[in-house]
This record gives C-alpha cells, structure tokens and sequence, in this order.
C-alpha cells in the first residue's frame, strides 16, 4: 500500500507484545494493531483486561490521565506529526490550502475526505448561505444577556439552545437530518457569532448579506454601519479566510475530545458543539489568544520583559501563553503562516507597541535554554490575537473567531465518530483511591427546625 492511500480498517495483528504478569508469572501475548498511514501503532486498552491475579479480579486498566498516550479513535480527517511540525488535513498540507483554498473548500474537505467539485462547491456553498438566517426568537434570547456578558458564553449558550429550535436534529442516525443540522451550523454560527459581538457593543443587530461570500458576510453582520453594502477590506477578508482554514481541525484536542464524547451519548449536534465551544472557551486551549493579549498588555514595555521571562522561569505557575503544545514539539507550522499573515496586515494597519513585545517576548524565548530544552515554541495563538486585534475585534472575542472556524472540524469529526461502528458511550475508567466501606454516622443536630434556624440566622 501507497503511503498516500488511507489505511485499511484494523485487519490482522501485524505483531504481539509479550508480557509477563511477575506478580503471577503468567504471560500474555497482546497483539499490536497494524499501524495507521503514518505508522502509528497501538495495542487494545481491552486486551489488558484478562490480565489479573485472581479469576475475580476486575483485570488490568491503563492508567492515562489527560490522555497522554491513549488513542481514543481511528480518523482518517487531520494527521499531525508533532515532532516534524507538520499539519494535513486529508493528506492535503495546510501550507497548500492556506494559500490556495477556500474555508468552505476545506470545510467541504474534512467532512468528506476529498475536496469538491465545482458542482459540489456551488451547491455546498448555496446551501450554507441559504441557511445564515437565524430564528427571530433568538435575537430576543440574546438580548436577556448582560451588556458585559463574555462572548464565549453567548455563543455557546445560544448554539445550545438552538437544539430546541431543530428538535428534529437529535435524529442523529438519519443521513438527510446530519446534513441539514451540519450546513445549520456552519451557516449560523457566523450569523450568531456576529450578533454577540453587536450585543456587546450595543448595536443593532446585521442581517447577513447572501450576496457576500462567508467570510465577508460575516464582517458585514460584524461591522456594517449605515453603508448600504459593506465592503471589507480584502486584506482582512483573505486574513480571516485563512486563519479560519488554520483553525479548522486539528485532530483530538480538548474540544473536539469533548464533542466527541458528549456526542457519543447520541445527544443532538448543537448540544455537542456547545460542549465543544466550553471546552475551547478555556485559556489553555482557544482561550489563549485572548491570555497572549492580556499577558502583552501586563508586560507594558519592553524593558519589562526580562523580568517578566524570569518569572515565568521561576516555575510559579505563571507560562508565556501561546508557546507550547501538547503535540507540537517543534514549530507548529500554523505559526509559521499566521507570522508571514501577520505581516501582511500589519502593512496595512502599521505596527504598534503590543506588536513590538510580541516580536521581542519570542525573540528572548527562541534562546533561552528553558524554552529551548522544553521544546517550546510559539504556537498558533501567539499571533493571531495581534492579527484580531488590529483587525479591531475586541479581545473576548478572539476565542468566538476561533469557534466559528473549528465548528468545520468538530462537525466532521463527530458525524466520522457516528459512522465508526467500535464506537460507544465515551466512559473512562478509574482508579479508586476514596475509603472503603464505612458505616454512616451522622455529625449534624437532628433537633426539630435546628438547619433551618441555622442557614436563617447565616
Ligand atoms: N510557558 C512556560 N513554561 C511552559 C509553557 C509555557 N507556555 N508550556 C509548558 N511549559 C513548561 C511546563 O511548566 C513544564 O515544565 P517542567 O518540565 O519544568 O515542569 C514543561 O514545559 C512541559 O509542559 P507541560 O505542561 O507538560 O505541557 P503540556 O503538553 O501538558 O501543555 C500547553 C501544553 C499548550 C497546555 C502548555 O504548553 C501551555 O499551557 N501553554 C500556554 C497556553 C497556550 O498557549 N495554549 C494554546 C495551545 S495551541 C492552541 C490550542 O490548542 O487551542
């Protein structure tokens, strides 16, 4: 087999692991998985079980806390090799379509696994700009939020709620249904990603523009005034294409884990997304572009960074946020096309003070032997909040961005988890580590009205 050509479903064993049990001096023989494309290789979590000391015994687990080294499925959608930097999606190099693709074009690609024909694109993109209109009820929704309300919270408030506007959605084991609930999504979430955004600012609300491609729709319902028909600027219009690209998929991180696993209990898709948006909303995952812009602000000047490294050095507990990654151990190449990207806005809008302790935060942390002999680079989120923010989008809103895009990826990545028949109800193990059995013996007064009298009198 062609290193290009997806990988057969796992067939026979292509080896075993010997193991010998010295508790018992019994050996097992485990089979090792054949490998993925890339050569990835596993063994069954599951094959350990008939390991144990006594027939009654539950068996051996593994023992993986945040899942360092735990396959949770197979997925044929987005392959990174953390060591090399390199990010596919589809065997296609994010570096090619960035340059080259479109975000509906790609969103195309990581549902189906090839990318469109042009009959396909037009249709594809017929459908999603048919269906940006979002209920009239959910504008009302919006409004109850607080002026200051966090966008993140809006947004993955409102995706959620928007299950009770397609109930038909949790029909999830029809085709036709999956379909109209993805395009739903992905047409919708720019629309309320927008409004969020006017809430906050207290502005009426944009409807969106269906003459206008994705992205420029999306900074028409961001930023239109009283223009009759908004005209973004093409730099900022390719930007967000391509950052949206960027951001589309990048296998299984926190979020994508999460839509995952709540939508393996079969719940309906806006119900998995908004667990996805959760779980990016925190600032170790799409939170951190919104924590590089605070952390930037907090620095000040320049001559405040060698203290400020020395602090993160010190090991408090304080990091220099969008560096690092779970899996990129040398550069992540989003960061190298975001930097080029970077630079091309900032030809347009000019470079400013926060850009200067960026440029110089990265040029002491490429050094420094801490970051150097930790493997730390600069990841994605380190400049695309620079990007964001000269574009003039509020900080607390970078994470929204980030969201609109990924929703392409948790999208694929959930409807690949329905199709794939080893998948159940995602259900860890654990070890227990509490008491054991103890008699209940209670430590409150069960005198008449005494807890009442108690919390009245708090
Ligand atoms: N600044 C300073 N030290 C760091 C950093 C950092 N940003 N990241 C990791 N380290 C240190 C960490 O303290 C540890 O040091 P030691 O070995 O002395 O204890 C070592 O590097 C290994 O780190 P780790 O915590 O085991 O790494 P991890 O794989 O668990 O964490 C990470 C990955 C992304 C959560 C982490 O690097 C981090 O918190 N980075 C800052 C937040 C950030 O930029 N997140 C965006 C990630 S990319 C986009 C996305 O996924 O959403």
């Amino acid at each position: 087999m062609s290193k290009a050509e997806p990988s057969a479903a796992a067939g026979a064993s292509t080896g075993a692991l010997e193991i010998k049990d010295t508790r018992t001096g019994t050996g097992y023989s485990v089979p090792i998985l054949p490998p993925g494309t890339e050569g990835d290789t596993a063994i069954r979590a599951m094959d350990l079980r008939p390991i144990k000391q006594s027939p009654d015994e539950f068996g051996l687990m593994t023992y993986d806390p945040a899942f360092m080294n735990t396959a949770s499925c197979k997925s044929a959608i987005t392959f990174i090799d953390g060591d090399k930097g390199i990010l596919r999606y589809r065997g296609y190099p994010i570096e090619q379509l960035a340059e080259k693709a479109s975000f509906l074009e790609v969103a195309w690609l990581l549902r189906n696994g090839e990318l469109p024909t042009q009959a396909e694109y037009t249709d594809w993109t017929h459908q999603i700009t048919y269906h940006t209109y979002v209920h009239e009820n959910i504008k009302t929704f919006l409004q109850g939020f607080r002026y200051d309300a966090h966008p993140m919270s809006m947004l993955c408030s409102s995706v959620a709620a928007m299950s009770s506007f397609y109930p038909s959605a949790k029909n999830i084991q029809d085709p036709a249904e999956r379909h109209i609930s993805i395009v739903r999504l992905l047409a919708k979430l720019p629309t309320l990603a927008a409004f969020c955004y006017r809430h906050v600012k207290g502005l009426p609300f944009i409807y969106p523009d269906n003459d206008l491609s994705y992205v420029e729709n999306f900074l028409s319902m961001v930023a239109r005034m009283t223009e009759p028909k908004y005209e973004a600027n093409p730099i900022f219009v390719k930007a967000l294409e391509v950052l949206f690209i960027l951001h589309a998929d990048h296998e299984q991180n926190c979020s994508t884990n999460a839509v995952r696993a709540v939508g393996s209990s079969h719940v309906d898709p806006f119900s998995a997304v908004a667990a996805g948006i959760a779980a990016l909303y925190g600032p170790l995952h799409g939170g951190a572009n919104e924590a590089v812009l605070h952390m930037i602000k907090e620095i000040g000047d320049k001559k405040n960074i060698p203290a400020f490294i020395e602090g993160v050095k010190g090991g408090k507990g304080q990091k220099l946020m969008g560096f690092g990654h779970r899996v990129y151990k040398s550069y992540d190449p989003r960061a190298r096309i975001v930097k080029k990207l970077a630079d091309d806005v900032f030809k347009v809008v000019g470079v400013d003070r926060d850009l200067e302790i960026a440029l110089e935060l990265e040029r002491i942390a490429l050094s420094d032997d801490y970051f150097i002999s930790r493997k730390l680079y600069p990841n994605v989120d380190f400049y695309t909040g620079l990007i964001y923010r000269s574009m003039a989008f509020p900080t607390d809103f970078f994470t929204v961005l980030f969201a609109v895009a990924r929703t392409a990826g948790w999208l694929s990545q959930w409807e690949e988890m329905l199709n794939d028949k080893e998948q159940k109800i995602a259900r860890p193990r654990q070890i227990y580590t509490g008491y054991g059995e103890r008699p209940y013996q209670s430590k409150l007064d069960h005198s008449v009205g005494a807890q009442r009298k108690d919390a009245v009198r708090k």
